[in-house]
C-alpha cells in the first residue's frame, strides 16, 4: 500500500443498505453496512420512508467503525465520496447531506458518484486498476445495464439497459411467486442448485427483429410473467410445484440472456475485458456461465466477490479515490441528490 495515495471515505445509501467504506489509492482498508433489509421483508420490497430514516440512525455509527475498522481518524481523511444518484430520493439525501457535513467541517473536497459506476469502480479494491475500456454488465435490484467505460472516472457510455423490469427485480418477483422470502435473489440462487432446468421459459429480445431493434437492451417482464402463470396452473391442477426447477429453469434464461448479451457486446466492440457488478453479480449461475463463455470468447471476467457486488460504501470510496487520483474537480458544497441521475453522468 502507497502511504502517499489518497485517504478517501466513501457514503453510499441509495436504497436500504448503509454503507461506509474506506480505500487508501486503491487499497481497501474498511468496508462497513448497516443494512435495513429485515425492516423491509414484510412489505415484500423496499419502503423508501423506512430506508430513509435507518440511514440517518446508522450513519454515524457506521462511519464510526468504518474509522476504527481502518484504523485511521477522520482528520486524517482526503477527500469524502457519496453516491449522489440515481437511488431512492429521501434515502440518497442523507448521504449526500452527511457526506457536505463531514467534508465541509474537515475541509477536505466532496465527489458526488453515480451508483452505477461506483459498482464499476469497486473492482479496483479486488483486482487492481481497470483496463481502459473495459465493458460492463451491471445487474441489480434497480439496474440493468451494459455499460462500455473508456474511463470509469469521467466517460461511461450506455449500450443498452432493461426495458421493462431489472434483472433483480425479476429475482425477487419470481422468488415471490414460490413463496420465499425478499431479497429473493440468493433464495433462487440457492434453491436452482438442488434443481434442474427442466422447463423453457422465454428468453426475451434475443431473436429476430427485436434482438436487432433492442441488440443489447433487456427485458425480463415477460419471463416473470410466464413463470407466475406456469406455477398458477401447476397450483390449479392440485400439483405439487417443483419449486428447485422452476428456480433453476428461470434463473437460466436470465443468466443466458445476460451473458449472451455481454459477450456479443465485448466481441462488436472489440472489447477484451467484461466486469459484472451489481446484487445480481452474487448469483453463482451468472458467475459460472459467464465464466464459462468469456472463456469461450477469449474474453476475461472480472467479477468481484459477492460482498463488493452488493451495494456498499467501498465501491463509492473507491470511485472517490480514482477522482482524486486523476485530478478531477471536486462536486459543489451545493451539490443535489437526484434520484434519476442518468448513468452516463459520472459525477454530480
Ligand atoms: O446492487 P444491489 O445490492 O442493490 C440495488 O442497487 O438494487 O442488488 C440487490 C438485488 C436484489 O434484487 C437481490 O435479489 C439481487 O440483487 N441478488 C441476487 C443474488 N444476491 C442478490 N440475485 C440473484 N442471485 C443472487 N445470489
Ligand atoms: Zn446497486
Amino acid at each position: 500500500m502507497c502511504p502517499d495515495a489518497p485517504l478517501v471515505l466513501g457514503i453510499e445509501t441509495s436504497c436500504d443498505e448503509t454503507g461506509v467504506g474506506i480505500v487508501r489509492g486503491e487499497a481497501l482498508l474498511a468496508d462497513e453496512i448497516a443494512s435495513s433489509v429485515d425492516e423491509h421483508a414484510r412489505f415484500g420490497g423496499v419502503v423508501p420512508e423506512v430506508a430513509s430514516r435507518a440511514h440517518l440512525e446508522a450513519m454515524v455509527p457506521t462511519i464510526e467503525r468504518a474509522c476504527r475498522t481502518a484504523g485511521v481518524a477522520l482528520r486524517d481523511l482526503d477527500a469524502v465520496a457519496v453516491t449522489s444518484g440515481p437511488g431512492l430520493a429521501g434515502a440518497l439525501m442523507v448521504g449526500v447531506a452527511s457526506a457536505k457535513a463531514l467534508a465541509l467541517s474537515l475541509g477536505v473536497p466532496l465527489y458526488g458518484v453515480n451508483h452505477l459506476a461506483s459498482h464499476v469502480a469497486v473492482d479496483i479494491v479486488e483486482h487492481g486498476p481497470l483496463p481502459e475500456p473495459t465493458l460492463a454488465l451491471l445487474v441489480s435490484g434497480g439496474h440493468s445495464s451494459l455499460l462500455l467505460v473508456p474511463d470509469v472516472t469521467h466517460d461511461v457510455r450506455s449500450l443498452g439497459s432493461t426495458i421493462d423490469d431489472a434483472a433483480g427485480e425479476a429475482f425477487d418477483k419470481v422468488a415471490r411467486v414460490l413463496g420465499m422470502p425478499f431479497p429473493g435473489g440468493p433464495h433462487i440462487d440457492r434453491a436452482a442448485r438442488s434443481g434442474e432446468v427442466v422447463l423453457d421459459f422465454p428468453r426475451g429480445l434475443t431473436t429476430g427483429r427485436d434482438m436487432q431493434r433492442y441488440r443489447f437492451d433487456f427485458s425480463f417482464s415477460g419471463l416473470k410473467t410466464a413463470v407466475s402463470r406456469w406455477v398458477a396452473a401447476r397450483e390449479a391442477s392440485g400439483e405439487p410445484v417443483p419449486v428447485a426447477d422452476v428456480a433453476a429453469s428461470f434463473q437460466e434464461a436470465v443468466v443466458d440472456v445476460l451473458t449472451r448479451k455481454a459477450v456479443l457486446a465485448c466481441r462488436e466492440h472489440g472489447v477484451g475485458h467484461l466486469q459484472i457488478g451489481g446484487g445480481v453479480a452474487a448469483n453463482s449461475r451468472l458467475r459460472a456461465m459467464a465464466a464459462e463463455r468469456c472463456e469461450a470468447a477469449g474474453i476475461e471476467l472480472r467479477v468481484p466477490r459477492p460482498g463488493l457486488c452488493t451495494d456498499n460504501g467501498a465501491m463509492v470510496a473507491a470511485l472517490g479515490a480514482q477522482m482524486v487520483l486523476r485530478g478531477r474537480t471536486a462536486s459543489e458544497l451545493s451539490l443535489p441528490a437526484d434520484s434519476s441521475l442518468p448513468v452516463t453522468v459520472v459525477q454530480s
